[in-house]
């Protein structure tokens, strides 16, 4: 039996759209020779992380496709683990190296993403901020300023397939496939397949307890 498939279902069309985003990354991997060059070169010299904030800080305002893909190409040179699938916006600021990008990830616009590891499939959009926790700086003692207290720097993990919704802001862990609405201060771990939203951040919701009567896929995936 003959089985018939949609033009851009066929699986050739599929290969060729995976070898015309490979010819994409190694493309945009040729454009950030210089940026690479720069940051390899402050790894030299034990300045990583300096050199890492100067790239990360002037690709972020490279604009659309050609912008995203010299971003991913930079980010999977440079960072602790990044796929080449992952996508990161217009504006967005990594502000360490250390950080770690899974497979499919998103990353939309005016991010500010600290040290934090970001696992396969998740989607972050836009204006959402992940610091690393939320005692950076001490604030017991009124004898000194806070500038000069010392923090907790907390390691943020945004699990598999998670959702974090605009504008959020995430001191605490996220599950795999949970969500975070627009909006949210997220203080405490969000459980796996949770839904959560509001400032502080409260369960509002469990995935897969309802049936999706949505047919529409999102253009991001
Ligand atoms: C959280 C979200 C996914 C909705 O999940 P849901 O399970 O469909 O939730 P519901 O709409 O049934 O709302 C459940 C409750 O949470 C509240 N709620 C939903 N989203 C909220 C939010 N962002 N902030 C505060 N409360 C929210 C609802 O008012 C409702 O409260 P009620 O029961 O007292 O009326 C959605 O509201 C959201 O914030 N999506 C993010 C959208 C976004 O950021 N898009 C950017 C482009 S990627």
């Amino acid at each position: 039996m003959q089985t018939t498939y949609h033009i851009f279902l066929h699986p050739m069309a599929n290969r060729w759209k995976r070898y015309a985003k490979l010819l994409a990354f190694v493309l945009a991997t040729v454009a950030v020779l210089p940026w690479l060059t720069v940051y390899f070169l402050g790894k030299l010299v034990g300045l990583r992380r300096p050199s890492f904030v100067l790239c990360s800080h002037s690709l972020a305002i490279m604009p659309g496709f050609a912008g995203d893909w010299m971003r991913t190409a930079f980010f999977r040179w440079s960072l602790s683990r990044c796929a080449w699938t992952a996508r990161v916006s217009f504006g967005t600021i990594l502000t360490d190296p250390e950080t770690t990008l899974g497979h499919h990830v998103y990353v939309g616009s005016y991010c500010v993403l600290g040290a934090i590891d970001v696992d396969d499939d998740a989607l972050i959009a836009s204006h959402v901020s992940v610091p690393n926790g939320g005692q950076q700086h001490g604030i017991d003692r009124l004898d000194i300023p806070i500038r000069e207290q010392p923090g907790v720097w907390k390691r943020i993990k945004i699990g598999r397939d998670a959702w974090i919704g605009e504008r959020a802001v995430v001191m605490a862990d996220v599950g795999e496939q949970a969500v975070v609405g627009a909006g949210a201060v997220v203080v405490h771990p969000v459980p796996p397949r949770a839904i959560v939203a509001g400032v502080p951040a409260r369960v509002v919701g469990q995935r897969g307890a309802r049936q999706s009567n949505v047919e529409h896929t999102s253009p991001l995936v």
